[in-house]
């Protein structure tokens, strides 16, 4: 059984007090022991955040890290780094890929680093509004986005894996897809993972992301293939991003 796991993305928000407050109140609001919850603050507040946190299950990860290891990479911060304070990184964000230009090759390179460093990485996915619009063509595309940093590995290193499901036209949209959307988009991402390793599929956690609100997570969250949610703007506050939590189906 797949636990449901539900994220929050800070992206490049918040003051240090409003962090800590935010982590502060996301600990103590968890009304769930069969859900994971995790919040991705900015770089600088996560040891603040996972201060914050201690005592409680939430899990602190980082919203990016360098592919390299180390050296002369000024501004970049590396998953090792990461790793001594945090436990999970997102990579391959669309705010990065299409902001920042991180490339399919970047995203795969940054899935080793977080790997090799022993921290999980939430692998995002998703396609633009155009390819959006090529009916046929937006299903395969992701799972071609999922085959290029998924392909061979092993299966211990695939089931250490998060993917989340944003379509680039959801995220900060208020459009948020359609439960029988992101339904179709995880069940084939699932396919796609089990065509690479045998038996992962059904293992892997698959969230889906892109204007999940309190209103809506229950019917995304309750689909079959939905196993979480990993939340923006809903989860820079408490109140709604606990609600969100609240919204997991219980499945166990
Ligand atoms: P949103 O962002 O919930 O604000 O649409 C989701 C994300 O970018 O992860």
């Amino acid at each position: 059984m797949r636990r449901p796991l539900i994220a929050g993305n800070w992206k490049m928000n918040l003051g240090r007090s409003e962090a800590i407050a935010l982590a502060t109140k996301v600990a103590a609001g968890v009304r769930r022991d069969d859900v994971d919850v995790a919040v991705y603050p900015p770089a600088i507040w996560v040891t603040d955040a996972a201060d914050h946190v201690v005592g409680s299950n939430i899990i602190v990860g980082a919203q990016n890290c360098s592919p390299h290891e180390r050296g002369a990479y000024t501004g970049e911060i590396s998953a090792w780094q990461i790793a001594e304070v945090a436990s999970s990184v997102l990579i391959g964000h669309s705010e990065r890929r299409h902001k920042l230009g991180e490339t399919d090759n970047v995203v795969r390179s940054k899935i080793d680093a977080a790997l090799a460093a022993g921290i999980t990485p939430v692998f995002c996915v998703g396609e633009t509004p155009n390819v959006r619009n090529r009916t046929g063509e937006y299903v395969p595309y992701v799972m071609e986005q999922v085959r290029s940093s998924m392909s061979e590995r092993s299966y211990d290193e695939i089931t250490r894996m998060v993917v989340a499901y944003e379509p680039v036209w959801a995220i900060g949209t208020g459009v948020a897809a359609t439960p029988a959307d992101a339904q179709e988009m995880t069940a084939a991402i699932r396919l796609a993972i089990d065509g690479i390793a045998p038996g992962a599929g059904e293992r892997v956690r698959i969230l889906y992301g892109g204007s999940v609100t309190p209103a809506n997570a229950a019917e995304l969250l309750a689909q079959p293939d939905v196993d979480g949610a990993l939340v923006g703007g809903a989860s820079l506050n408490a109140a709604d991003f606990l609600a969100i939590v609240e919204a997991a189906p219980r499945r166990i």
